[in-house]
């Protein structure tokens, strides 16, 4: 039974409950974060904690995300995950209050939720098929909040379809999966992805592919590219905590350039693993 984290405590997961009237579970009302960890050092920290500060001010949670570092640490010894590579997954909502809109009087305490799970394997190497679906998110997918409901049902459409997932189309432009940023080589060899702003999610692994990217010799432009573009592209990856970086070479049943994974997306893939894995670089 995996020990979890819940207002302070650790206790087993069956004994974690929450009342029934938390705005998490109600509305939504809440932000999370994903940070992963190779034998219990974190993968840029700092950065997620940065966006789930920024993400709880954005939404008017008066809370910080100082309780992480120790929670993190405290989860992964209890799980038996400090040796390996694990994720810890972190929560806060707006509280438990009676249900409405507006928010709760302000003594009401945040409900702060967390817990470790050893990573699962990485899918094959050969890499992933993708539908196209309409963008139906809101304006501020900025923020990491847990309102995924979209995403949920864009990932299973995708599922149903057999396809490794949905890229998010907004105006003809392909902005992001359900639950990674997305990237295009184009040919030449610039690397492409969606400027940060309200239509994507600031990914910390984006971030550090950019950086990769930019170290290694490439030119990078943030800016947005239409699905036109990216069926033309030589690769098109997908970027996050759980995936490092991942070719996609097959989208809505076209084949991306020659079918099979390219340079760029291995070179930066092992460039993210290095620095994961505390290799210098
Ligand atoms: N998802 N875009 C979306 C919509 C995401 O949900 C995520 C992360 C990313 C990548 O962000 P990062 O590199 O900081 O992980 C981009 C997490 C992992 C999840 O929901 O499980």
């Amino acid at each position: 039974m995996p020990i979890v984290h819940l207002n302070g405590r650790f206790v087993p997961e069956s004994e974690a409950g929450i009342s029934p009237l938390d705005r998490g579970f109600l509305f939504g009302d809440a932000i999370y974060e994903v940070v992963r960890f190779d034998r219990g050092r974190p993968y840029r920290l700092a950065e997620h904690l940065v966006r789930m500060k920024e993400g709880l001010d954005a939404i008017r949670i008066r809370a910080t995300p100082e309780f992480f570092p120790s929670v993190a640490d405290r989860l992964l010894t209890e799980n038996g995950l400090s040796d390996k590579d694990a994720f810890v997954y972190a929560q806060v909502s707006r509280g438990a209050a009676p249900r409405y809109h507006a928010f709760p009087p302000e003594n009401t305490t945040p409900t702060v939720f967390a817990f470790a799970r050893e990573t699962d394997p990485p899918p094959p190497p050969d890499g992933g098929r993708a539908i196209l679906l309409t963008d139906e998110r809101w304006g501020r997918c900025d923020i990491k909040s847990v309102n995924l409901l979209p995403n949920v049902l864009a990932a299973q459409t995708a599922k149903d379809s057999g396809a490794m997932d949905a890229i998010l189309v907004r105006d003809g432009f392909a902005l992001e999966g359900t639950k990674a940023n997305l990237f295009m080589v184009a040919p030449g060899g610039v690397v492409r992805t969606a400027p940060n702003g309200p239509r994507i999610l600031p990914g910390v692994t984006r971030g550090a592919t950019i950086e990769a990217a930019r170290r290694l010799g490439f030119t990078v432009e943030e800016r947005a590219f239409r699905v036109e573009e990216m069926f033309a592209a030589q690769e098109v990856f997908f970027a996050s905590t759980t995936l490092w970086t991942y070719p996609l070479v097959s989208i809505e049943g076209r084949t991306i350039a020659n079918g099979k994974p390219g340079p760029v997306v291995k070179m930066l893939r092992e460039a993210l693993l290095a620095e994961f894995q505390g290799v210098p670089a």
